[in-house]
């Protein structure tokens, strides 16, 4: 179980399987906000999909292979916030997040990421942290750039999405990067 506090009122916390009807009715209401950019949108119709996922992610905590948390505001799930793709030898990951629209624009999600990457550094001892985007999401792109997120490139046609092959700007922060800022 990771808990990480943001602030009085703002908490990442591993998801648990009680969590599903909560976490199925936040992802089935945030649809049309979700779905331009989120492959698993889609393929999540019913609350039994939310529960494998709760499943996959404890088990992928467990074997660390990612961390999915979600993103809880006055004990209301408001969205998700993951590291994945974690590669042990590179110490390198990548991060994804959401969130509720109703919650979009208020600054929630850069301050959980800002607490969060300070924990992917310090305590599974990440040297290197990526953000990848498709160029037509500015408020993902927002998000990494005032988190000083570097853009690395941008590697096209790589990302299969909605039946089309779109770009993917990478985006990295390294270790040293942060410890200055
Ligand atoms: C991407 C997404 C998480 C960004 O959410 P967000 O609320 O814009 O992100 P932040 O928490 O960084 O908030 C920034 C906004 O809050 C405002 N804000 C208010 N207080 C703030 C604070 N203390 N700190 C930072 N920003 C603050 C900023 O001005 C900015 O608003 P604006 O863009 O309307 O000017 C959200 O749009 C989303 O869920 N999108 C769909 C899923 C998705 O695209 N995920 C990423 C896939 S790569």
């Amino acid at each position: 179980m990771v808990s990480i506090l943001i602030d009085d009122n703002l908490l990442l916390r591993s998801f648990q399987p009680d969590d599903a009807t909560e976490l199925f009715r936040a992802v089935d209401e945030s649809r049309t906000h979700l779905r331009p950019w989120l492959r698993w949108v889609d393929a999540t119709t019913k609350q039994e999909h939310i529960q494998q996922f709760i499943h996959r992610t404890l088990q992928q905590l467990h074997n660390q292979e990612a961390l999915e948390l979600g993103l809880v505001h006055n004990r209301r799930i408001i969205g998700g916030i993951g590291m994945h793709e974690w590669d042990h030898m590179l110490k390198k990951a990548q991060l994804g997040y959401w969130v509720r629209k109703e919650y979009e624009g208020q600054g929630v999600v850069n301050r959980a990421l800002v607490r969060f990457i300070d924990f992917l550094f310090a305590k599974p001892g990440l040297n290197k942290i990526e953000i990848h985007f498709m160029p037509t999401n500015t408020r993902s792109a927002a998000v990494a750039n005032r988190l000083g997120f570097k853009i690395e490139g941008v590697i096209r046609q790589s990302y299969f999405f909605n039946g089309r092959l779109e770009d993917l700007v990478i985006t990295g922060l390294l270790k040293d990067e942060w410890k200055k800022a």
